[in-house]
């Protein structure tokens, strides 16, 4: 059964063809970066717009990379949330209007469940149950995955998600927008010991909490490295410590948490996606903890892990399958929990 995926929830235009739920034909992305990079943050009216602009001929890109036609196709699968409203109806408005006109069926896909289904579009993919954490620009979150539709959430951030943490953190050390690879290949220049950062542990909790390292991180620049202008100095590296004493606190965190979360749930496979997953040292200390507990560690590959439309058809896939449709009064929502 060959899927055509439509991701549109942030400011990403993405559609994907995938054969089975698992093999990808295709994976387009066309990034909107250049648009919302100088206003150093996502401007949602902006990224609807270009969603209307790009929807069509990311479609077709994507059908003419999988080699099939639209009469071909044998289902839809769009992302109904979470993300930004107005670009979340540019993706769902264009994949009912497609399967009226194809009838053809649609299913409707939480984002968050796409990010955990990712993973079987790799040649090698968790068996049930396993723990999925999935960090992203919007959430940090925890699930025990059961198997297709039984979802249960073990923790989540409290303040921001562990992307957004990154993003703030570079905006004030006036790295730019997105901060998650600026941070991340200067800390691989830096000294993760450098600085002390506190960690949110939270005892007992499997939630996390990254807003406080994001204001030491912010009192530490504007204690220690501050010009007169008030602007973020480097004059001896300071932004690779930073940088890499920032990570290291985020990471430290998640790979704690999740050795936490085996432990209480008794499971020993656990996937890593979302777009912080594209980070390299967490890749690293995720696989290194893995072999030291000896649980099995699924991480996707980096254009996996960052926003795209085959998570959404692969996780449509199972809907589709268990005849669980969406009808032309869909309607996309901001909020949407798994
Ligand atoms: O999953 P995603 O593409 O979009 C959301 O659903 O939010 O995640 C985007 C987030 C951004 O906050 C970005 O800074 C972060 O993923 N990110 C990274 C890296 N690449 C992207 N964070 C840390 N290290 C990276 N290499
Ligand atoms: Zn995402």
């Amino acid at each position: 059964m060959r899927i055509l995926g439509i991701d549109t929830s942030c400011d990403d235009t993405s559609a994907a063809v995938v054969e089975d739920g698992r093999r990808m034909l295709s994976n387009i992305v066309s990034s909107q970066t250049a648009i919302h990079k100088k206003y150093g943050g996502i401007v949602p009216e902006l990224a609807s717009r270009r969603h209307v602009e790009m929807i069509w001929p990311v479609v077709d890109e994507a059908l003419k990379e999988a080699g099939i036609r639209l009469d071909n196709l044998e289902g839809i699968a769009v992302c109904n949330g979470p993300g930004l409203i107005g670009s979340l109806l540019v993706g769902s408005s264009f994949a009912k209007a497609l399967c009226y006109s194809k009838g053809i069926p649609l299913a409707a896909v939480n984002h968050l469940e796409g990010h955990v289904f990712s993973v079987f579009l790799e040649e090698t993919s968790p068996g049930f149950p396993f723990l999925a954490l999935i960090v992203s620009g919007g959430h940090t979150s925890l699930y025990r995955i059961e198997e297709f539709g039984r979802y249960r959430e073990l923790g989540r951030t409290r303040d921001d998600a562990a992307g957004e943490a990154y993003d703030k953190v570079s905006k004030l050390l006036g790295l730019g927008y997105p901060g998650g690879p600026v941070i991340d290949s200067l800390a691989q220049k830096g000294n993760p010991q450098a600085i002390e950062f506190p960690r949110a542990y939270l005892p007992e909790s499997l939630d996390f909490s990254f807003s406080g390292l994001k204001t030491a991180v912010l009192n530490y620049v504007k204690k220690f490295m501050t010009d007169r202008e008030g602007r973020p100095t480097n004059e001896s590296g300071e932004l690779q410590d930073i940088s890499a004493s920032f990570q290291r606190a985020v990471v430290d965190v998640l790979v704690r948490k999740t050795e936490w979360a085996i432990r209480r749930e008794g499971i020993r496979r656990v996937s890593l996606s979302g777009g912080v997953a594209a980070n390299s040292e967490l890749r690293k200390r995720m696989r290194i903890m893995g072999e030291k507990r000896e649980v099995e560690i699924f991480i996707p590959s980096l254009a996996l892990c960052t926003d795209n439309a085959a998570m959404i058809a692969a996780a449509g896939y199972h809907h589709i399958m268990s005849l669980d449709t969406a009808g032309l009064d869909l309607n996309p929502k901001a909020y949407l929990p798994l």
